[in-house]
Parts: C-alpha cells; sequence; structure tokens
C-alpha cells in the first residue's frame, strides 16, 4: 500500500514514517508544502533507515501530489490547519481513499494544555465534513508519542485508538497500525467518540511535564 504523510516533515510525521518504512513494507511518501523540504526530510529518513540496513526509498512531494499517489492519506499537520489543508488537496482525494486524522486541538495556558473542543464535536469530525465525497475518515495516532516512535531503538508497547464510521476504512487502518511492531490498535467505535480520544492527548502532555522520566508516554489499556 502507499501511504502519503501530508505535514510529514514534522514530528508524527516523522515518527510515522520511519515506523512504517522500518517495519512493513508499504510504499512511504513524505508531504510538505514545499516539496524541496519533502524531499530533504525523505532523504534524512532514508539516511537513518540506511544506517539500521533497512534500505528503502522514501519520496518527498508537495501534499498534493502526495495525496494523488496515496489510497491513505495521514494528516499529520496541526490541528488548527488540518482543514485548510483537506481543502488544499481535495482534488487530489479520490473515492475509496482513506484519510487518517491523527490531529487534536489543544490551548496551553499557565496551568497546562488543555482540549480545545472544536464545533464539530471533535478534530476527527470536523476532518470528516471537509473531505470529498466518497473519502473515508479514520481518526487514529491521537495518543501516540511522536519522539518515542521516531526512536526506531525504543520499545512501543502501546495502543492507539481507532475511530471510524466506514468498517472497510477502519479495517484498512487497523492492518497499517498492527503492521507497526508494538503498536496495538483498539476501536474506541465511531467518529462520534473521537472527541473522548483527542481529550487523552492534553492530559498525557501534562503527566509527562509533571513527571519526571515519562517525556514521551504512551496509552496501554489492560
Ligand atoms: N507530536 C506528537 O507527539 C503528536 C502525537 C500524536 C498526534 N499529533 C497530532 O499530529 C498533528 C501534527 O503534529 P506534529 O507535532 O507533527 O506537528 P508539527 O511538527 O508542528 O507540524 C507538522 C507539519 O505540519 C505542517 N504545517 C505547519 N504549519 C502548517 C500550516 N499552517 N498549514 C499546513 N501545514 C502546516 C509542517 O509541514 P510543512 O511546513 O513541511 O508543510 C509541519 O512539518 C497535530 O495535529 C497533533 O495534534 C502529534
Amino acid at each position: 500500500m502507499r501511504i502519503a504523510l501530508l505535514g510529514g516533515t514534522g514530528d508524527i510525521g516523522e515518527g510515522l514514517a520511519l515506523r512504517w518504512a522500518y517495519h512493513t513494507d508499504h510504499e512511504v511518501l513524505i508531504g510538505s508544502r514545499d516539496p524541496e523540504r519533502a524531499r530533504e526530510k525523505a532523504a534524512e529518513y532514508e539516511t537513518e533507515l540506511s544506517s539500521r540496513g533497512r534500505e528503502v526509498t522514501v519520496e518527498g512531494f508537495a501534499n498534493g501530489t502526495a495525496a494523488d499517489r496515496a489510497g491513505v492519506v495521514v494528516l499529520a499537520v496541526p490541528a488548527y490547519h488540518a482543514r485548510d489543508t483537506v481543502e488544499a488537496v481535495a482534488d487530489s482525494l479520490d473515492e475509496g481513499d482513506v484519510l487518517v486524522t491523527p490531529a487534536t486541538g489543544m490551548r496551553r495556558d499557565d496551568e497546562g494544555v488543555h482540549y480545545h473542543r472544536p464545533g464539530a464535536g471533535s478534530v476527527t469530525e470536523l476532518v470528516a465534513d471537509a473531505v470529498p465525497d466518497g473519502v473515508s475518515v479514520v481518526g487514529a495516532y491521537h495518543n501516540l508519542p511522536a519522539g518515542r516512535l521516531a526512536d526506531l531503538d525504543a520499545d512501543l508497547g502501546i495502543d492507539t485508538v481507532l475511530l471510524a464510521d466506514d468498517p472497510d476504512a477502519a479495517e484498512t487502518v487497523r492492518l497499517l497500525t498492527e503492521a507497526i511492531d508494538g503498536l496495538r490498535p483498539l476501536s474506541g467505535g465511531g467518529l462520534a467518540n473521537a472527541g473522548e480520544v483527542e481529550a487523552v492527548t492534553p492530559l498525557l502532555i501534562n503527566v509527562a511535564a509533571n513527571n519526571e522520566g515519562l517525556h514521551d508516554l504512551g496509552v496501554r489499556f489492560q
């Protein structure tokens, strides 16, 4: 399968790109608003993978080109730019494509980080409202620690909750997720439940900020 990471130049994009390229045979495309930056980051990821004996091609493109070429598109951009990014690549999203959103809206004050629920109920639902007809949205990866994903020496041993209304899209993302060693996909139900999952992200950030040695923590349900 071909996976495009829009904003794959950033933290969660890097982590997912490295993990998919390292643990699976899926083809990873890096998207950026600036195709040159995408190519540079893709080359960096190739170098990192090569240093571990994994010789794979990771290509970089403008976001629209990456979305056009892939069947699964991950919207790895800040929440406040998620909708704009979907609109910018809408012509490149085809019927049957799966759009995955990990974005959580947050605001920070002196006390810590707080969930900022959009009017749609969640960023995931906001994104679902913005995609062209025939494109299925799956919420996933909201609570993953990007730094731990990007450190290929780190064992994951963590869960990620998937939210989807389309069972076929959910299955596609479930398979892509469990192909990463140490990452367990769990269903959280439909898109209407996404706010509860997104709200866990600021909780993790606050726990990490207030407890020594927990800076890259994830969630394990047991
Ligand atoms: N970091 C984490 O640990 C983590 C974990 C789980 C989920 N998430 C979610 O994943 C999303 C991305 O997080 P991140 O930490 O990877 O973010 P980030 O590193 O700050 O940004 C990711 C990429 O988004 C693009 N971008 C920045 N401003 C943009 C704009 N105005 N319009 C369109 N694209 C823009 C940039 O790519 P170009 O400049 O190359 O276009 C950037 O490299 C967020 O919604 C976050 O809630 C993050």
